[in-house]
């Protein structure tokens, strides 16, 4: 089995380094990302292996079911930036379904603190042996509102953190669950009541933008956005304009919508070309990570296991737990649909 991995850093290939030539798997790893210029380096592969800012577009699954690729391993939950319809029939799509999902609900609670406790700001300045306090005021999240969009894994790990600093829940899913201590709302009562909005969903047609002016217009003044899901739940002009109007509080952002040019690259001496981030950088009170949320040792050798995995299962047993798939239907017995994850 040879597998051409795609967009990997040193990290990456450490979770990966101990599966090379273990039972016949070949992989051949390329920091490149995958596009319709970089798709030829797949030629000869059985997999390719990409990460969420890989462009699986129509014409590169053209090009690498062209080459003989038969399966396309994200080592990723999200699956947004594969062109599902087009792989359809003839590539097949996997996925790591989950992973560590408590860090990225670690992740989202290290920024909101970092953020209502100024704990950026004090970093610096205690480091300049400036030991004064004006300006760092900052606001306990005890008995505040906090709004979780999406009460999957990872926004059920973030409730249960928030529940610990006994926050009260609201949270708003198109699938609600029995969670103790949580209640369900729609979205625009979510807007309105909650202190600090967290996003835990997928980015699909449905949710692109869902944060943007109309919703900004219904929440509180002083409300804190948390995204740790994808940056285009969140229409980022929108999001300055409200942090300029005083009405956003603050933004703690692990993903912007943009990202895919810039994230997981080193920028420093370069002239940013992105105004609406070069802006967002500029306001003290907004906190960006770059899509880092994941990194933790756990979830990566948990994300290299279940990848092996996925690849082993369809090459060797023909199996695809985690296959992700167009809904067609037009299949008489799908193992998908018999176990209630089609979508
Ligand atoms: P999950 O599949 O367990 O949960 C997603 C939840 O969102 C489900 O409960 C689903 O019903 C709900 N949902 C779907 N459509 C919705 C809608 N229109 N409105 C409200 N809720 C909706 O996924 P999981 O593992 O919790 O991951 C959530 C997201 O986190 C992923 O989609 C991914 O984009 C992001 N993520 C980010 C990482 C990072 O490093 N920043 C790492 C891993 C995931």
């Amino acid at each position: 089995m040879k597998v051409t991995f795609f967009d990997t850093k040193e990290y990456d290939r450490k979770a990966f380094e101990k599966y090379q030539g273990r039972d016949g798997l070949e992989l051949k790893f390329y920091e490149t990302r995958l596009c319709e210029d970089t798709a030829g380096l797949a030629r000869g592969s059985d997999a390719v292996c990409v990460f969420v800012n890989d462009d699986v577009n129509a014409a590169v699954i053209d090009r690498l079911h062209g080459d003989g690729v038969r399966l396309i391993a994200l080592r990723c939950a999200g699956y947004n930036n594969v062109d599902l319809t087009a792989a359809y029939g003839k590539i097949h799509v996997v996925r790591v379904p989950a992973y560590s999902p408590y860090a990225v609900a670690e992740h989202a609670m290290a920024l909101l603190l970092c953020s209502v406790r100024r704990i950026h700001k004090a970093y610096n300045r205690t480091r300049d042996f400036n030991f004064s306090l004006n300006g760092l005021t900052g606001f306990d999240l005890h008995g505040k509102t906090v709004g979780v969009v999406g009460t999957g894994k990872i926004g059920r790990a973030f409730i249960d953190i928030c529940r610990g600093f006994g926050m009260r829940i609201l949270a708003y899913d198109t699938f609600p669950a029995e969670l103790p201590d949580v209640r369900y709302v729609d979205l625009p009562t979510l807007f309105r009541e909650s202190d600090v909005i967290s996003l835990h969903c997928p980015l699909t047609p449905e949710t692109v933008h869902m944060i943007d002016k109309n919703s900004i217009a219904r929440m509180k003044k002083g409300v804190v956005i948390l995204n740790t899901s994808r940056g285009a739940l969140i229409d980022s002009e929108d999001l300055l304009n409200g942090i300029k109007e005083r009405k956003i509080g603050a933004a703690c952002l692990d993903v912007y919508e943009e990202e895919s040019d810039l994230f997981f690259e080193d920028f420093s001496g370069h002239i940013m070309d992105d105004d609406t981030l070069a802006r967002l950088m500029t306001m003290p009170n907004v906190l960006i990570t770059s899509h880092q949320a994941f990194l933790t040792e756990e979830a990566l050798s948990g994300i290299a296991q279940t990848t092996v995995k996925n690849i082993r299962d369809f090459f060797e047993k023909n199996e695809m737990e985690n296959e992700v798939c167009y809904h067609c239907g037009r299949l008489e017995d799908c193992r998908k649909k018999r176990q209630k994850n089609c979508f």
